[in-house]
This record gives C-alpha cells, sequence and structure tokens, in this order.
C-alpha cells in the first residue's frame, strides 16, 4: 500500500514486542499501490506497523476507505472505532436504554464511543450509576455493573486487546459515510516530524487523534 496517512495512539511505544527495530502505527489510510484502491485498516500488531511511505497489509484486514472522509479522517478511524466497538458492543454487551459511562471521553478511542453509544440507543453519562463502564484512561476505577477497560487489567474488569475485524470496519465506514460517526483529529504531522508527533499524542488535553499525514494528502 502506498501509506497516506497513519495515525498514533497514546503509549505504543511502550506496547510489548518480540522485535526491535520496528516500525510503530497500525491504523492508516491509504491506495493498493497496483490497483489504486482506496482502502484503510487497523493493521496487525504483530507485523511491523505503517508509519512509513510504503506498507504490506493483509487483504484480510482491509476495508474501503469511507468516501466522505479524507485520508487523514479515515486513519484515525480504525483503531479508535474497533477499539469502541469491541469495548461497548463484544465485551461490554451495551443495548439500546442502557447508561454507558466512558473514561477520557475526548481521548482517541473515547470521542468515537460516545458516537457508537449514542447510536446504539445507550445513554452515555458523565457520573452516578451506570449499567456499563468503559475505561480508556486507567487507575482507579468507578463503579459499574459491568467493567471493560483497554487501559490497563483491574480486579473485576475485562481487559481486551483490540483485534482487526473487517466486518466491524465495513460497519465503521459505513456509520462514517452516513455522516453518524465522525472522527476528530487533534493534530497532524508529516512523516519527518513523527517524533513531534509522539510527543504530541503523550500530552493531555488533546481532542481526537494524532495523525501522520504521509503524503501530504
Ligand atoms: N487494549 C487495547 O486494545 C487498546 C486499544 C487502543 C488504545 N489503548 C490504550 O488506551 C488508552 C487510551 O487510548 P487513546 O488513543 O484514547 O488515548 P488518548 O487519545 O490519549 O485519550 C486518553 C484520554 O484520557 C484522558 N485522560 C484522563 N486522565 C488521563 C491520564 N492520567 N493520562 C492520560 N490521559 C488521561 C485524556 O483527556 P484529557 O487529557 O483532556 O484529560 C484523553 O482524552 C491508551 O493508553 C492506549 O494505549 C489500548
Amino acid at each position: 500500500m502506498r501509506v497516506h496517512a497513519a495515525a498514533i495512539t497514546r503509549d505504543e511505544l511502550e506496547w510489548p514486542t518480540d522485535r526491535l527495530p520496528t516500525v510503530p502505527s497500525h491504523e492508516l489510510s491509504g491506495v493498493v499501490a497496483e490497483t489504486g484502491e482506496e482502502v484503510f485498516a487497523l493493521t496487525p500488531f504483530d507485523r511491523d506497523g505503517v508509519a512509513a511511505d510504503y506498507a504490506a497489509v493483509s487483504v484480510a484486514v482491509l476495508a474501503p476507505k469511507p468516501a466522505r472522509l479524507t485520508h487523514v479522517e479515515a486513519a484515525a478511524l480504525p483503531m479508535g472505532g474497533l477499539s469502541a466497538w469491541q469495548g461497548l458492543f463484544v465485551h461490554g454487551r451495551l443495548q439500546a436504554n442502557e447508561r454507558v459511562l466512558i473514561t477520557g471521553a475526548s481521548g482517541g478511542v473515547g470521542h468515537l464511543a460516545v458516537q457508537l453509544a449514542r447510536h446504539a440507543g445507550a445513554e452515555v453519562v458523565e457520573e452516578g450509576a451506570a449499567d456499563l463502564l468503559f475505561d480508556t484512561v486507567g487507575g482507579e476505577l468507578p463503579a459499574a455493573e459491568r467493567v471493560v477497560t483497554i487501559a490497563a487489567e483491574a480486579p473485576g474488569a475485562i481487559f481486551f486487546i483490540v483485534e482487526p475485524d473487517r466486518e466491524q470496519l465495513l460497519e465503521l465506514a459505513r456509520l462514517a459515510d452516513a455522516g453518524e460517526l465522525v472522527p476528530a483529529i487533534d493534530s497532524t504531522y508529516p512523516l519527518e516530524r513523527a517524533q513531534e508527533a509522539f510527543g504530541r499524542v503523550g500530552e493531555r488535553g488533546k481532542r481526537g487523534k494524532v495523525v501522520l499525514d504521509v503524503a501530504g494528502a
């Protein structure tokens, strides 16, 4: 793939890896070099990432890029969207009319989780009793009937690692094209300034995702 944009995630340089050096970023939007198809994906963590001009990506994880989104916006969707989807609906079993508390609600995962929960007919609450807590921050967790976290293992909570899933990505793309799911871009950096981008992603007060605008799209 010719990478047009590759998003990055807080703490990703700390994630365990079985090899170094390794290429970071596992969330991209770009073009299949031979065919020109515009696609986006969350790519597997056991391979090199996609912060590069070109990347080899298994066709099994690729989905057509939402036409409504730019490459930068599309790259901001897979990691946050799939983490939110799997946390809310797969592990959290969120139902319509349930109350859900989402920590880190303005972050890369959290801002999409809020939109997906509301779209599913759940009530997003900022405090008080909740049927589901979806935690993206870690630390001491508020109480809830069911607790799911992507930040760190915690007693009584389901912790999971997001998995690439083409069917779920197609659904996220459908929602994005319908204008019902809108990824937020905190900031963009050219690949040459990736170090600054990683500095930004580690800061507080972001709104949405930090994205490497690889092709200057
Ligand atoms: N297990 C998995 O599969 C998986 C998948 C994706 C991400 N993650 C992890 O989940 C976490 C969230 O990812 P993300 O992309 O949503 O990150 P993010 O964009 O940095 O968002 C984190 C949010 O948490 C808030 N926050 C509150 N207290 C914080 C603290 N002490 N330190 C940092 N942030 C704090 C921040 O808002 P304010 O600064 O405005 O308060 C921010 O909106 C990261 O640690 C990431 O590595 C795990």
